[in-house]
């Protein structure tokens, strides 16, 4: 890995960029806000704009075609859905490692392989990075990297159809360890700083975001918070790309005073359902 272009040199603790405290580029801004932006390796940001690429092939494809990979939990949420109410995406499309037929047309088999070699690149740059990172929370070498190897991670390809309404995805946090928010085709996302104050992320195929999720909050004790954020309105059609780094399902968050282990599984069930009947 080319740790100069890495996340690595913004996580040390010698990091210039976190003793100018200079904005979003620096670890303070994970332990206040949950979230920071960096450049990505030479690798994830060609992968990144191939993926974008995909994203714009397969959103134009006919509505009917798309219905044919309505995404259905299998084990997890895969394939293709449209939202019909206000405050969500036009569209998303939910890339994983296994559901394949169901969930993706069988012509576009190269372009599946496109998203998922975005997806195990990083896997492998970031595991290492949140090993690094967890380990000042009691986290053990690997422990990170090796869940996240076998966790149900997913590339979310999104599309926001330019226009109303105003608030395109209403201000929240992920339920997921992480999401690393990839790239867009025009601004809209926004994240909440150290002031309170809402901030155009402007992604690019290079210039990404680690965002920490609900989970992430959990084991570390709410040392690292969940990153707040929402999608505002466009003047233009959207695309986004966001990948949701999930856990082993075994795996231990946290465990309560009697003992009793929360697993990942047990909080994303747990969460779904609330968020369900909310
Ligand atoms: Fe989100």
């Amino acid at each position: 890995m080319d740790t100069s272009k890495s996340i690595s040199h913004l996580l040390q603790p010698d990091n210039p960029a976190h003793k100018r405290g200079d904005g979003s580029l620096s670890f303070s801004n994970l332990e206040t806000v949950g979230w920071t932006q960096f450049r990505c390796s030479d690798v994830l940001e060609k992968l990144a704009s191939k993926v974008l690429e995909i994203a714009a092939l397969v959103f134009a494809l006919p509505e009917s075609e798309k219905r044919a990979y309505y995404m259905q939990k299998i084990k997890y949420q895969s394939g293709w859905r449209d939202y019909k109410q206000e405050g969500r995406p036009s569209e998303i499309w939910q890339i994983r490692p296994v559901e394949a037929k169901e969930c993706w047309p069988a012509h576009l088999a190269s372009e599946r392989a496109g998203i998922l070699e975005l997806l195990d690149q990083s896997i492998k740059e970031f595991g290492p990075e949140l090993d690094f990172l967890l380990q000042a929370y009691g986290g053990a070498p690997n422990e990170f990297y090796e869940s996240l190897r076998r966790g149900p991670s997913v590339v979310r390809l999104l599309h926001y159809s330019a226009g109303n309404p105003t608030m395109r995805f209403a201000e929240h946090t992920d339920l997921g360890f992480a999401t690393l928010l990839v790239a867009e085709t025009s601004p809209g996302l926004e994240l909440i700083t150290q002031e309170g104050m809402w901030k155009l992320a402007e992604l690019g195929t290079n210039n990404w975001i680690l965002a920490s999720g609900d989970m992430f909050a959990i084991r570390s004790s709410g040392s690292i918070p969940s990153a707040l954020h929402r999608v505002v309105s466009a003047p233009m059609d959207r695309l986004a790309i966001a990948i949701f780094l999930h856990l082993d399902e075994d795996y231990p968050l946290s465990r309560d005073v009697e003992g009793n282990v929360l697993t990942a599984d047990a909080f994303l069930n747990r969460a779904i359902q609330w968020n369900a009947a909310t």
